[in-house]
């Protein structure tokens, strides 16, 4: 079986012939190569290491100032792929072409073993059954309904670094992130007393031996730091049939798709169980308010055409269940970083979280309700400016399904000395929209772009960014027809988590100067420089209030 990390003779092969393929197709249609960018080092990788290794920060800053908001970039094996910052161009991919910018094809099939062919798999008329039949279960009022379920599993951890550090003189050095994943992984499978996104109690925080639990922890590392031989076959499999390359997933012997396999199994065998048990309850009218029940009772009532039968509702949770617990664990992580970085902030969060303390318990009242946590105008943000600068979903690659022509809010002058207002780009090119890149564009967010101030939310600049994305002109949970589903969920998450925890605890940096990267998985994780084959890791002083 063919190795995946393997570099061998047979690759270099394909690869040359993989080549001379790129070369015909540039030759024989609308091409990129006049757009200004980096020569390639190399043919076999050309950029590929920088794109997927350098910190998330360092290479968009390079393109942005060398090259401008769009820059054309090598992939493995000369492939040309165009990098996006420029956010009219992205807002025409995402806003206005609906399903003609679909996931490159040739990812479909790893994608597939990652969330099985669920939502986020799936784009143009499947997508659109599938997004109709979920919908109702991602409102408003469903987030709101998830409040009580995220405060008792933030309560639970506050509880638990609180008797760590009540053993330690009242200080200690806590890696908040595992803490965190372990959180949003139980608010996932928790709540067989109240409503909650699937009845299960996965009692991470609790440290319990549930596989499920197990099969799900750090599973986005699994892409973290590619070999240059998986960064090759990378390239190479975009000419290989995908059902080549899924019979190849299916039977590989790397440990790392193993994991992906043993995670497919786990969920499949849950979630199975669980379908029949919730359709029974529904059946005798004991429905509840989570997420399967929800999609469950929309199926129920969906035209026959577009139901979905059982072997498409397990996808979708398993979809859900990766797209929500480490985006959102990650993020408030972040969050606490920059409080910790900015004690100044922190206290002045404490102070509002204390301030609309008093009020609740004036009002009788013991806990924070959706209503409290909007208006708190500090933490909202905060929550906004941790979403800006860190958004963990850094880039979305996209492709495109015909030739078209991409407006630009800046012009860019290229390689023979054209200044161009719009870019005509061939069908099947592969694109990277920078979120990051975006956020951090001085030109719209202002010169201190790159310095982390919640104020700019509360003062006239919170008009900044271009009007793009579901949330604040923010683009962190994407935008247009595959946005990201779980937002409301999430801000609901976050607002919990920064409640609790900085209302009993307090986070500072460790006395020991420590380098944090901002290192890319599928999602942007910190990982302390030196010590990255530790894993993902934000260690923080953390003491009792
Ligand atoms: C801070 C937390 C989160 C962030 C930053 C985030 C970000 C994103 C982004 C950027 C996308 C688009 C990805 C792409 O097109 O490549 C996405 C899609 C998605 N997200 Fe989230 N997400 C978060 C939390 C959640 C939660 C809590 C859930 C579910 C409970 C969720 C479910 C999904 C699903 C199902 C998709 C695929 C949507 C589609 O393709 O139509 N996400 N998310």
């Amino acid at each position: 079986m063919l190795d995946l990390v393997g570099e061998n003779y047979a690759l270099l092969s394909v690869a040359a012939a993989c080549g001379l393929y790129t070369l015909y197709r540039k030759y024989s249609r609308i091409s990129i190569s006049d757009v200004p960018g980096p020569e390639s080092k190399t043919f076999l990788l050309g950029h590929s290491k920088e794109l997927l290794l350098d910190d998330c920060g360092t290479t968009e800053a390079k393109f942005r100032q060398r090259y401008g908001d769009v820059v054309r970039v090598k992939a493995a094996l000369g492939e040309d792929i165009l990098w996006i910052a420029d956010h009219k161009a992205i807002k025409h991919i995402l806003h206005k072409s609906g399903y003609d910018y679909p996931k490159p094809p040739g990812d479909k099939p790893l994608r597939a073993m990652v969330t099985d062919q669920g939502l986020a798999w799936a784009d143009g008329e499947m997508h659109r059954r599938y997004k109709k039949i979920l919908l109702p279960a991602f409102g408003i009022p469903e987030a709101k309904e998830f409040l009580p379920v995220f405060t008792h599993v933030v309560t639970r951890l506050a509880d638990r670094w609180t008797n760590e550090l009540a053993e330690k003189d009242s200080t200690g050095i806590i890696n908040v992130a595992d803490g965190l994943m372990r959180v949003t992984l139980d608010a996932i499978g928790f709540g067989t007393w109240s409503s909650s996104a699937f009845d299960h109690d996965f009692g991470a925080v609790t440290e319990s031996e549930d596989p499920l639990m197990k099969s799900y922890t750090h599973l986005m590392t699994v892409f973290a730091a590619p070999s240059p031989g998986r960064l090759i076959f990378r390239g190479v499999s975009r000419f290989v049939p995908p059902s080549w390359l899924s019979f190849l997933y299916e039977h590989t012997s790397s440990p790392d798709i193993q994991r992906l396999r043993d995670n497919r199994h786990q969920v499949h065998t849950f979630a199975a169980g669980l379908i029949e048990f919730k359709r029974k309850a529904i059946e005798q009218g004991k429905g509840q308010r989570d997420i399967m029940s929800l999609l469950l009772k929309a199926n129920a009532s969906a035209k026959d055409d577009a139901k979905l039968r059982d072997d498409e509702i397990i996808p979708q949770m398993r979809t859900i269940m990766f797209a929500a617990h480490e985006t959102t664990a990650i993020t408030i992580a972040w969050g606490l970083y920059e409080l910790a970085k900015h004690p100044d902030t922190q206290a002045r969060l404490r102070e509002e979280i204390m301030e609309t303390r008093r009020k609740i318990k004036a009002r009788g009242e013991t806990e924070f309700t959706t209503n409290d946590f909007d208006a708190m105008p500090y933490m909202n943000a905060v929550m906004k400016e941790t979403l800006r600068l860190h958004p963990v979903v850094a880039d979305i690659p996209r492709y495109s399904a015909k030739d078209d022509v991409l407006p630009l809010a800046n012009p860019i002058t290229t390689r023979s000395g054209k200044v161009i207002h719009e870019l005509p780009i061939p069908q099947g090119l592969r694109l990277t929209l920078s979120i990051y890149a975006y956020q951090t564009n001085e030109n719209l967010w202002g010169e201190d772009a790159l310095v982390f101030d919640p104020d700019r939310w509360l003062e006239e600049r919170d008009k900044a960014g271009a009007l793009i994305g579901v949330y604040s002109n923010l683009l962190s949970f994407s935008a247009g027809v595959k946005n990201c589903i779980g937002w409301r969920l999430a801000l609901v998450q976050i607002q919990a988590s920064l409640v609790q925890l900085v209302s009993t605890l307090n986070f500072a940096l460790p006395d020991e100067p420590q380098d944090v990267r901002m290192f890319r998985t599928v999602t942007v994780v910190p990982k302390v420089a030196g010590r990255e084959h530790e894993g993902i890791q934000l260690p923080l002083k953390v003491s009792l209030l």
